[in-house]
């Protein structure tokens, strides 16, 4: 099929709740995609950051492959090899002990929220069930965490949210004080919010956090579902400011295209969660297992946090100085090979133009691109971003 048949065949059956972009993606490798007319695109935005190994790299694929002919999935009342192996490899290289998995970040958060109030429960009783959370935040669109997000527009029209929610603005630990009430189980936060924005917290801000909630008995959530899987520079973002959280969610690039989530968390706060007291049909399906282990393996095999910062670092100075030769610039944030330009218009013209040039960018909040290329990009890469971008300032300036 063409592009332009896809985009029919789209728009007749599927309900509109994207706005996509005119060109159909059909096939993938490394940091290139090709859509249905056999165009070819470098890819700055991975999926909304869920390719951190490239497209198709060759091991998840093989992996994948002989998984497929020995076992695709069989349900959470038996052992599953698959799962207990990557929760193991997800253990030794974080804070947590244990691990829940499913399919999806809004579900790893779903399941982090579920966590953070059972315990509470369990050692205060009952009325300890509020969360608070950050303005800007985004936490997915099932109804808990479109409550826990902090962002009115995506809210609208689909009240009543879920109770148990409160807010404060994100690089505030003094807000968040003011906001604890004897309600209060926990603290949700990203380590810097994605959709938001690339909005990056302030140095102390996650340590603090964390000494807070220590303090009050609350629990601190770290939604690493962007951050996560080596983006910046760091297996998780918590890392890189010191601040391991009590219960941390992962998703995205932890598959390698596969749909995958978790919920990590120490062994005093997992045994809350029972028997019965959670579950997901899908959730460390073999299959997806599969390829997460793989691609915890390629980041380590492929030196891809050393490369993340190594070409981060020369990213962030590219970045730099396109704002020096360009006063619609105002703004360069990020941490690793996650980066936003933030302009003085909206980025959606400029997003449409260089599709059209060949190299795929994403925006977030209206007026920053969100750059999230693959963890396996290099500096030729960046130089063709950063010229591609110039050209494009420079026409919208003049
Ligand atoms: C920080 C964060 N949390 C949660 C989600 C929701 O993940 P999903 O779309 O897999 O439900 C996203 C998705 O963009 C995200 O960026």
């Amino acid at each position: 099929m063409t592009n332009k048949e896809i985009m029919e065949l789209t728009e007749r059956v599927i309900i509109p709740s994207y706005k996509r972009y005119p060109v159909a993606i059909v096939r993938g490798k490394g940091h290139t995609v090709w859509d249905a007319d056999g165009n070819e695109y470098l890819d700055f935005a991975s999926a909304f950051g869920t390719s951190n190994v490239g497209h198709c790299h060759p091991r998840v694929v093989e992996a994948i492959a002989h998984q497929a002919e020995k076992l695709l999935h069989v349900c959470n009342l038996y052992h599953i090899e698959e799962q207990a192996r990557l929760a193991e490899m997800l253990v030794e290289r974080s804070f947590a002990e244990q691990a829940f998995f499913c399919n999806s970040g809004a579900e790893a958060n779903e399941a982090a929220i579920k966590l953070a109030r059972k315990a509470s429960h369990d050692r205060f009783g009952p009325g300890r069930h509020t969360i608070i959370c950050t303005e800007g935040a985004f936490h997915g669109r099932t109804m808990a965490t479109l409550s826990a997000t902090g962002m009115d527009a995506l809210k609208e029209g689909f009240a009543p949210l879920l109770g148990g929610f409160a807010f404060a603005p994100f690089n505030d630990v003094g807000s968040v004080e003011a906001a604890i009430d004897g309600t209060t189980c926990a603290v949700m936060v990203e380590p810097i919010q994605g959709v938001g924005g690339v909005i990056m917290p302030g140095v102390d801000y996650l340590r603090d956090l964390k000494a807070l909630c220590e303090a009050r008995d609350l629990l601190l959530i770290f939604d690493e579902i962007q951050t996560g899987i080596g983006r910046t520079g760091h297996l998780f973002a918590y890392e890189a400011f010191g601040a391991p959280p009590h219960i941390m969610t992962i998703s995205k690039s932890l598959g390698g295209g596969l749909p995958i989530g978790a919920m990590l968390t120490t062994s005093d706060l997992a045994e809350h969660l029972g028997p019965g007291t959670h579950a997901s049909t899908f959730g460390g399906n073999s299959l997806a297992c599969t390829a997460a282990i793989a691609v915890l393996e390629i980041i380590e095999a492929d030196q891809l946090l050393l490369n993340c910062r190594k070409v981060g670092a020369y990213f962030e100075e590219a970045l730099q100085s396109l704002q020096e030769s360009h006063t619609a610039v105002k703004e360069i944030r990020g941490l690793g090979l996650m980066q936003a330009v933030e302009l003085d218009r909206e980025t959606h013209p400029f997003v449409m133009k260089a599709l059209e040039r060949g190299v795929i960018i994403d925006s977030a909040a209206k007026t920053a691109f969100r750059l999230l290329p693959p963890l396996t990009i290099g500096e030729a890469e960046v130089d063709r971003l950063c010229r591609l971008l110039d050209e494009l300032l420079t026409e919208a300036e003049a």
